[in-house]
């Protein structure tokens, strides 16, 4: 099944626009949507509730292999669940973030998510969002992005995605915890956040998602990808 469904990877650093960029994507082409980071985040909210220590590699491998969570995308939304429950906005604290980056070091809990991530490859096709989506969990896809912006950029627009939620944070924190992240998520041994050789790398530091959008869309074409030819 994988085979026939047409697949897109969006890969780069927490901020660049990945997430915002791939739901319009998946839109725009009437494809499903796999925001990998989600399940890294659900992993580590098991593994939160089960209180395993961050060092207990083989208990954490084995939540992310058996863990009861559900993903979808659909209309707009994005709704995880875990053991049935509704975790949406529970996934989206720092302090899931900080631990889903510091579990995603671990090759057995990335081994355990392999498959996971794969299983949404379904036709007509799958914009998958995360660090490794090019590189390793679909290294065969159809066109893989890369996206980046500078580091003050990208503190500055998740500053402002918390405040509209309410969320009270200062600015140097913020971008003192997105780089020990960013440091965490491209120094690790397994699958490093780096671009994949032939990804197309778009900087969208000066850009509005619609002009990412504008400079994508070339792309699509020239790989022979649209909403109809899916
Ligand atoms: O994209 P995000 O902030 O929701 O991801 C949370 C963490 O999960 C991030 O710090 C790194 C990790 N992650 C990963 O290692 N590989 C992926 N494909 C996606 C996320």
């Amino acid at each position: 099944m994988r085979d026939t469904a047409h697949i897109v990877t969006i890969d780069g650093p927490s901020g660049s626009g990945k997430g915002t960029i791939s739901r319009a994507l998946a839109d725009l082409l009437g494809w499903r949507l796999l925001d990998s980071g989600a399940l890294y985040r659900l992993a580590a909210l098991a593994a939160e509730r089960e209180r395993i220590p961050a060092s207990d590699d083989s208990a954490l491998a084995q939540i992310a292999a058996g863990m009861n969570a559900t993903l979808e995308y659909a209309d707009g939304v994005e709704r995880a669940t875990l053991d049935g429950e509704d975790v949406s906005e529970a996934l989206r604290s720092e302090r899931c973030g900080e631990f889903a980056s510091r579990i995603a070091a671990k090759h057995g809990v990335r081994q355990a998510l392999l498959e996971r991530q794969r299983a949404f490859a379904r036709p007509p096709g799958l914009v998958a969002d995360g660090r490794d989506m090019g590189t390793v969990v679909f290294p065969a896809a159809h066109l893989k992005l890369f996206l980046t912006a500078s580091s003050e950029e990208r503190a500055v627009r998740r500053h402002k995605q918390l405040k509209q939620k309410g969320i009270d944070v200062s600015l140097r924190s913020l971008s003192e915890d997105i780089g020990q992240r960013d440091a965490r998520d491209a120094n690790r041994k397994f699958s490093p956040l780096r671009a994949a050789d032939d990804a197309r790398v778009i900087d969208s530091t000066r850009l509005s998602p619609e002009e990412v959008i504008a400079r994508i869309l070339p792309l699509l074409e020239a790989a022979g990808i649209g909403p109809n030819r899916a």
